[in-house]
């Protein structure tokens, strides 16, 4: 059985339902401070499978090792975390506590009750702004500009450290770039809670009438339009980008690994725009604002490694991400809350 924390949520829902198409058993941890078990309900569904929810918060060490008394989890799969890098400014503390407490008491859970396998979330946003792209899994990490991105490397860090103490430990560390779409069905997707901070959901909320228009943060950079280009992977590419480490993790040999998990291309906020409109058919207004603190002008990632080692490649588009979060947004205009 995989224990999936966080699983709630965007990504992880989207991977609970491949793990059940998989064949595998999953357990769920969840919080729910930024999900709802709807999505689940929805992978339920989808899959005509069943999981185990149990609403706990990962920094409970008492809970989490009730839940691996009661389940049979050979693996782990650790989502839960905050994720608002504009967020993390205003409440460091909050975003340390969580993200690098989750992470600590997973590891001495799992060690008490003999786990010795896990995935992780991890970021792009590890990498420093001085690498030149694309970024392979070796280039310079650090120089954070924002105490979620810290968070993302202190943890790994930390999983480092334990692989390194305990040389039975198997960790594979995933650094996702930017996580879109949804599934097919349109019944799962992303739902974020109050303004989106990210681009894709944002520019939905404008076709879907939410939004009046979409702000481009600046269109003075060193790109071909002007607008920043990021690395946007469709989310059963992401999903399904676990299911090869979890399967890598059962067969190579211990330690620590860390995989891009991108598609290699970028796409300006320009292109994103107008892939959005086509699929959509509606008018995606926007108005050029400044640039957003922090922000870089071109990242997208080095896939080589993924390939090779996990045997990962993605199949999914810029349009067919496109295609599946209008479908999601047209379908559930206000997210869960139907
Ligand atoms: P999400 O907010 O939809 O999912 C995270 C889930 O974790 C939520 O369901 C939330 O309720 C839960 N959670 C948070 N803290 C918890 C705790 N202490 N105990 C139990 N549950 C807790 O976010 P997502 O986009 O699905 O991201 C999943 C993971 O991937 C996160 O760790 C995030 O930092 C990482 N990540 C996300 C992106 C992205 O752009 N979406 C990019 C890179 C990495
Ligand atoms: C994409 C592009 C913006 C919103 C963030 C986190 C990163 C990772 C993924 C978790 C940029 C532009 C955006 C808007 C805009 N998350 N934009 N108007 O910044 O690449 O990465 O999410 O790990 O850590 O930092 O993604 O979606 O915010 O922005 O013009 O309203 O869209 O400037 O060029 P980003 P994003």
């Amino acid at each position: 059985m995989i224990l999936v924390t966080g699983g709630a949520g965007f990504i992880g829902s989207h991977t609970c339902l491949k793990l059940l198409e998989g064949g595998y058993e999953v357990v769920v941890v969840d919080n729910l401070s930024n999900s709802h078990t709807e999505s689940l309900e929805r992978v339920k569904k989808i899959t005509g499978k069943d999981l185990a929810f149990v609403k706990a918060d990962c920094c409970d060490e008492k809970a989490m090792d009730e839940v691996f008394s009661k389940y049979n989890i050979d693996g782990v799969i650790h989502f839960a975390g905050l994720k608002a890098v504009g967020e993390s400014v205003q409440k460091p503390l909050e975003y340390f506590s969580n993200n690098l407490n989750s992470s600590l008491v997973l590891l001495r859970v799992m060690k008490a009750h003999g786990v010795k396998r896990l995935v992780f979330s991890s970021s792009a946003t590890v990498y420093s702004a001085d690498n030149t792209m694309p970024l392979n899994e070796e280039c310079k990490t650090g120089n954070c500009t924002n105490p979620y991105g810290w968070t993302k490397y202190m943890s790994e860090q930390i999983f480092r450290a334990a692989c390194v103490a305990d040389p039975s430990l198997t960790v594979v560390l995933l650094r996702y770039f930017n996580p879109v779409g949804a599934h097919p069905s349109g019944l799962i997707g992303e739902d974020p809670k109050g303004i989106p901070n990210n681009l894709m959901p944002y520019v939905s909320q404008v076709a879907v009438g939410k939004r009046e228009y979409l702000t481009v943060f600046g269109d003075d950079y060193d790109t071909e339009d002007g607008t920043g280009v990021r690395d946007y992977i469709h989310v059963e590419d992401l999903a399904r980008a676990h299911l090869c480490a979890v399967s890598y993790s059962e067969k190579s040999e211990p330690g620590c690994e860390v995989f891009n998990i991108g598609t290699g291309k970028g796409s300006s906020v320009l292109d994103i725009v107008k892939a959005f409109e086509k699929a959509s058919g509606r008018k995606v207004p926007y108005k050029i604002g400044p640039r957003r603190a922090g922000d870089l002008a071109t990242v997208y990632a080095g896939t080589e490694k993924a390939e090779k080692v996990l045997g990962f490649k993605t199949e999914y588009n810029l349009e067919q991400m496109c295609r599946d979060a209008w479908n999601w947004q047209s379908k559930n205009p206000d997210g869960y809350n139907k």
